[in-house]
């Protein structure tokens, strides 16, 4: 496609995103994009759009010769699947904001792509308005780039924001995200940590070349985060963010997962407030960088969408090129993290399961205890998640061997054992 060809679209979908980006589309007229047709699930529905324009007959868009380009922001994860894939199939450039489809599909989206040698964008799947998904592709070669850290969901920290700064009640703030158009229809996706580790399975493909499926990785929402972590948090004057992030480890394969954390003030992640995201990128000689913007709403994944739109005129694709052109590089367990655990009760605490603790109350109604744990325990076992405990990593959690080995030396000098 060239700057002056006309880019025809058939859009699914027009709930937040969809109809945000036809509120966009029609003032960016430059972009010589336009929407010939939009599939809806519900004709019923009152729209702010002509009539005409809607159809529930998917196949109106998907062999439509005109149509060159399948926008997909819809809701369901298998229907957008046969859309993308037929759309493809049907050598049209398509682009989709459907990250639970993204991630739990990546093998056949890639196989698709190799296949069809179409287009397919998705740059609003994660962190919205941030463009990181096309900077983690483009900018960041694989042996450089260090660690990321990021905060990939919107409502979940619009929720903790609001709980621990407005002292709204977790239910209120919910509320209040669902009415924004920030929270998914089913608002546990946001909370339980579903969608951030969604997100995170996209970009770990893109930064990295790691092809996971998102349920195996290690995740958690806000759900079990409470008041009392809150005042720890205040008293060490730290903030608490649902976090994913990835290291690359001294023996060369990536720790990844998405967890809270006590983020410290001086970093970067402690200034994204409300539905904001934030992405802070630490790589060789460039040292740290950080991306901000909204992570949700109708116009920020809006702008997302057509900036795909927008490269599908330069015939920009991904290439993957960590995964293709690099040697790609592995997940591991094998590293210990630090964290903090509250819980009702001791029962519920397995206490020989951590390699070390230095520091417990155990007076209070609610307990806590500070101490390390294998990784390979969080993924393994769930009492972790369970029974109301509420797990948070401290920051710098990430604790290699090599380092926990001085650190149980260390202990052993100040005894006077060794
Ligand atoms: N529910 C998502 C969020 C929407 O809160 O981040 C944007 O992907």
């Amino acid at each position: 496609m060239d700057a002056h060809k006309q880019l025809t679209i058939g859009l699914f979908g027009f709930g937040t995103v969809g109809e945000g980006l036809y509120k966009v589309l029609q003032q960016t007229p430059s972009l010589n994009a336009t929407i010939k047709k939009i599939c809806i699930k519900n004709p019923e529905k009152k729209r702010d759009a002509p009539a005409n324009l809607f159809t529930t007959e998917r196949n109106e868009l998907l062999f439509d010769p005109e149509i060159n380009v399948i926008v997909e922001v819809i809701n369901e994860t298998e229907p957008a699947f046969q859309i993308v894939s037929t759309a493809l199939k049907n050598k049209k450039a398509v682009v989709s904001a459907s990250k639970k489809m993204i991630a739990e599909h990546l093998p056949e989206m890639l196989e698709l792509q190799q296949q069809t040698g179409e287009p397919f964008l998705y740059e609003a799947s994660c962190c919205a308005s941030i463009p990181v998904l096309r900077n983690l592709e483009e900018y960041y070669d694989n042996d450089l780039l260090h660690s990321i850290q990021a905060i990939v969901n919107g409502s979940t920290n619009f929720i903790l924001t609001k709980m621990f700064e407005e002292k709204l009640d977790f239910h209120e703030a919910l509320l209040l995200a669902q009415q924004l158009g920030f929270a998914e229809s089913d608002p546990a996706l946001d909370i339980e940590g579903h969608d951030a580790v969604n997100k995170w399975a996209i970009m770990l493909a893109h930064a990295y070349g790691i092809i996971e499926h998102p349920q195996k990785l290690v995740f958690n929402g806000i759900e079990n985060v409470n008041l009392g972590d809150a005042a720890v948090a205040k008293e060490k004057n730290h903030d608490i963010k649902l976090v994913a992030q990835a290291k690359k480890l001294a023996n060369g394969k990536v720790a990844a997962f998405v967890l809270p954390q006590f983020v410290k003030q001086e970093n970067h992640l402690a200034f994204v407030r409300n539905e904001y995201n934030g992405v802070v990128i630490e790589s060789g000689f460039a040292d740290k960088q950080f991306f901000y913007g909204k992570g949700a709403g109708s116009f920020p994944t809006a702008s997302a969408v057509l900036s795909d739109i927008s490269a599908l005129r330069y015939q920009y694709k991904y290439e993957y090129k960590k995964l293709y052109h690099h040697v790609p590089n592995k997940l591991t367990s094998d590293f210990f993290v630090k964290a903090y655990v509250s819980f009702d009760d001791w029962k519920f605490i397995p206490r020989e399961k951590f390699e070390w603790i230095e520091e417990w109350h155990a007076g209070e109604a609610r307990k806590y205890l500070v101490g390390g744990l294998h990784f390979s325990e969080l993924q393994e076992n769930s009492w972790w998640k369970e029974n109301n405990t509420s797990l948070i990593l401290l920051p710098d959690a990430i604790i290699e061997d090599i380092e926990i080995r001085k650190l149980k030396k260390k202990s052993l000098e100040l005894a006077g054992v060794v």
